[in-house]
């Protein structure tokens, strides 16, 4: 079939389906093409724009006949931005694509048939709900224009773009009102943006390595109203860095540290290994259901709370953990499952491969006055084995009533 398809044509066909990562499939014969931004039941006129053997891209050129399930995406930049992908369909059917993401991951990674998996939960609030946000930095110098119109009164104007970067591109989407985001994170990346134009802070230049502002990370705690700043740094000192925590602090009371996150490397990986304090606190301390949480700049913490309230109800329902129990939280994180589990359990054993995740999982359980869990840093594949063996890491092999794995 691809014999007979080229790049840049265009062909009608019906969408049946979502892939993993959002984009929608179809079938032009048996020949399967990719079409992002459409949705299960459109009909469409799509232009193709890649080809290989067995499947290939398209684009919308029209909607033919859209689907029941099709609403009008609530974020001005959503077609551009790559930050979301299912915001043009219903809650419903966003609920449905998760379900069936998990149900094929299951079959056709691990190769497990006949694992029933229960509908993906709605949440009562699922906007502005992401405690956590990563914006990139760049700059896009843009002319002035004077009010004589005057060639020679353009003035090339120092303008750093904030945002995520454009779908499938290093472009960055200048984005100030992220539906997703928490409320106060969209007002400190709005205020650091202020901050950096009005400091001239010098912004990374990804394609010459030059400058030093390379992303923002916001972290904040719904309940605690604590908010971190990270700002990631291809360089270590950065110039009027008081000036800059004022006028971040006047718009967004809830400030409680900067940190400064050096990365030099040339990669597309965020975060750099070494963190400095340039204000304030190196953490916030969120609570949930009765415990808390220290939370650092490089940890992982479930970025959704009402999504981790509804984890905790369900391992209340389906564990019903006893005093007799050990169980195993495995990739436990900062030990947000591994803690509410030690509450009812004998001894909880929590492993992740981020040590500064461990080491925070270790400050919480003592914040929480627990002593029955055992934090254990490494990689799964590695620690488990030996947990789980005669003559272990802890002179007897540990056998488990409950594991729950919570992996990336
Ligand atoms: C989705 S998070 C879960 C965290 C935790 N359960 C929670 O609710 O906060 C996944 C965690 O897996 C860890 N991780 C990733 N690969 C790992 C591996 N191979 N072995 C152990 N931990 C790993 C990450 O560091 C991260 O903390």
């Amino acid at each position: 079939m691809a014999d007979s398809l080229s790049v840049g044509q265009r062909v009608e066909l019906t969408i049946n389906d979502f892939a993993v990562g959002g984009e929608a499939v179809g079938r032009v014969g048996n020949f399967v093409l990719f079409i992002p931004g459409a949705s299960p039941g459109d009909k469409v006129e799509a232009q193709i724009t890649e080809l290989k053997k067995n499947y290939g891209r398209a684009r919308i050129h029209r909607i033919i006949v859209p689907s029941m399930r099709r609403i009008q995406p609530r974020c001005p930049v959503y077609s551009e931005c790559g930050g979301c992908h299912l915001q043009h369909v219903n809650y419903d059917s966003q609920l449905e694509f998760k379900t069936k993401m998990v149900q094929d991951a299951l079959r056709h990674i691990a190769g497990l048939d006949g694992v029933k998996v229960r509908p993906c939960k709605r949440m009562s609030r699922p906007w502005n709900y992401r405690s956590k946000t990563q914006m990139v930095v760049g700059a896009k110098p843009y002319l002035l224009r004077t009010d004589n119109n005057k060639e020679e009164d353009n003035v090339p104007r120092f303008h750093p773009y904030v945002g995520y970067y454009a779908k499938g591109t290093h472009s960055i989407v200048r984005v100030e009102n992220c539906a997703i985001q928490h409320e106060v994170n969209n007002e400190l990346m709005n205020a650091c943006r202020e901050a950096i134009e009005r400091l001239q802070w010098p912004v990374y230049n990804s394609e010459d390595g030059s400058g030093a502002i390379r992303y923002l990370v916001a972290r904040h705690g719904y309940y605690s109203n604590q908010t971190l700043l990270v700002i990631v740094s291809s360089q270590p000192r950065l110039p009027k860095v008081r000036e800059f925590v004022d006028i971040v602090r006047k718009r967004v009371r809830s400030l409680c540290g900067v940190v400064l996150n050096l990365n030099p490397h040339r990669t597309n990986v965020i975060l750099g290994t070494r963190n400095s304090v340039l204000w304030g606190s190196d953490h916030i301390v969120e609570e949930v259901a009765g415990l808390k949480f220290n939370i650092s700049a490089n940890s992982f913490f479930q970025v959704n709370i009402e999504g981790l309230e509804t984890i905790y109800s369900q391992l209340d329902q389906f564990l019903q953990i006893q005093p007799r129990d050990t169980i195993l939280d495995a990739y436990c994180g900062v030990g947000s499952l591994a803690l509410y589990m030690a509450r009812q359990a004998k001894r909880v054993f929590g492993i992740d491969e981020c040590q500064e995740a461990i080491e925070d999982a270790v400050v919480n359980s003592d914040l929480n006055g627990l002593t029955n869990t055992t934090f254990m840093d490494g990689t799964v594949e590695k620690v488990l084995p030996g947990l789980c063996s005669k003559g272990s890491l802890l002179q007897r092999r540990t056998s488990f009533s409950a594991a729950v794995l919570d992996p990336p």
